[in-house]
């Protein structure tokens, strides 16, 4: 089959290719996918570029220890392992494999069937795969994390990423006003998801506003926790939630890791700072998808490349500009 491989750290045109490589084993319990469709999120590009430099010593120090990226997948069983009940050769599925040892940048990919569900037909495979990352974020931290009601009111730091965007209808049709934080070239798109006002991040410092918001999701953790925990309201609450931009050379090593650390030690004596980490079972891609179905949220792709071409989706996704998810098309 064909995959992108990658073979050291470095830019993702220099150190990913395409190859031919073995058709991946299937297990007992997994599930062999033909991909049609796949998604870069953040840990992808963290683990081709190999920073923030301390994470590698869970991936690998020296190169990867995996070397295929990609975790969302969306396209139909080709083969099932033993034990395997709920889906048979020709479903269309969609999930994620992640923990898994196998990357979802291929024409195959093994996900357990813990990590799947059917892919009904009025979703696009593209959309089916963007979504799962992204969205089960979005829902672990707008809907059970920070509770979002009517009439509260929710800032989103990062509205116009692949999160952002899904977090920003999330909240609006839980019934909150929501402020989105986004550069002027993107507020357009962050109203049209039903935010009521944009805070410029190029013009305006969310962080020194007279106004308070009762829930903040930090997407991009640019901000000391305690000034962006100054612009809640008495009882509002604060998701951390990023590993930060690897720009400059101490951002290249560390990024938003001290930040995302403080915060997890503060969040254990205080109620006001969550960490909205995700699990990737049927029952939570089934929650996503019936939010999905509903209409609280419609993923937006900013753009689609074949997979030959993930190298450049993946450099995309490291310039931190992509608006909305950045898909790569499989088949
Ligand atoms: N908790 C979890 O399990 C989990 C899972 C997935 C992702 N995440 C986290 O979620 C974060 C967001 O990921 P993402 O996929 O949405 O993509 P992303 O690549 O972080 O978002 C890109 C967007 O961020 C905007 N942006 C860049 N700098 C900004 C700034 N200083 N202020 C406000 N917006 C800024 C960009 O808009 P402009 O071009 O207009 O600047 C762009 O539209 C990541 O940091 C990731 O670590 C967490």
């Amino acid at each position: 089959m064909r995959a992108i491989v990658q073979t050291a750290y470095g830019t993702p045109t220099e150190v990913l290719s395409l190859a031919d490589l073995p058709v991946p084993t299937v297990a007992d319990g997994d599930v062999l996918i033909r991909v049609r469709a796949t998604s870069v999120n953040t840990p992808d590009w963290a683990v081709v570029s190999g920073t923030p430099t301390l994470m590698r010593l869970g991936f690998g120090w020296s190169k990867p220890r995996a070397t295929v990226r990609g975790t969302d997948v969306a396209g139909f069983v080709e083969a099932v392992g033993a034990g395997v009940t709920e889906f048979a050769v020709g479903d269309a599925v969609f999930g994620s494999s992640l923990d898994s040892v196998a990357g979802t940048f291929a024409e195959l990919a093994v996900v357990p069937q813990g990590r799947l569900l059917r892919k009904p037909e009025a979703l696009s495979f593209e959309e089916a795969a963007s979504m799962v990352m992204s969205g089960l974020t979005a829902v672990r931290a707008i809907r059970d994390v920070a509770q979002v009601r009517p009439g509260m009111k929710v800032l989103i730091n990062g509205a116009s990423g692949g999160v952002g965007l899904l977090a920003v209808q999330l909240a609006v049709s839980l019934g909150a006003e929501v402020t989105g934080v986004c550069s002027g070239r993107n507020a357009e798109l962050v109203l049209a998801q039903g935010a009521t006002q944009v805070i410029d991040y190029t013009r305006e410092d969310f962080t020194e506003s007279e106004q308070r918001w009762d829930v903040i999701l930090d997407n991009v953790i640019n901000h000391p926790l305690r000034r962006v925990m100054k612009v809640l309201s008495p009882t509002g609450v604060v998701l951390p939630n990023s590993i930060g931009q690897t720009t400059g050379r101490l951002g290249r090593v560390l990024a938003g890791i001290p930040r995302m650390a403080l915060a997890g030690l503060m969040s254990l004596f205080s109620r006001r700072i969550k960490l909205p980490s995700i699990t990737v079972t049927t029952e939570t891609l089934q929650a996503l998808l019936d939010l999905v179905e509903d209409g609280a949220m419609k993923v937006v792709i900013d753009r689609t490349y074949p997979l030959d071409q993930a190298p450049q989706a993946v450099a995309h996704m490291l310039s931190h500009r992509a608006a909305g998810k950045v898909v790569i098309a499989v088949a």
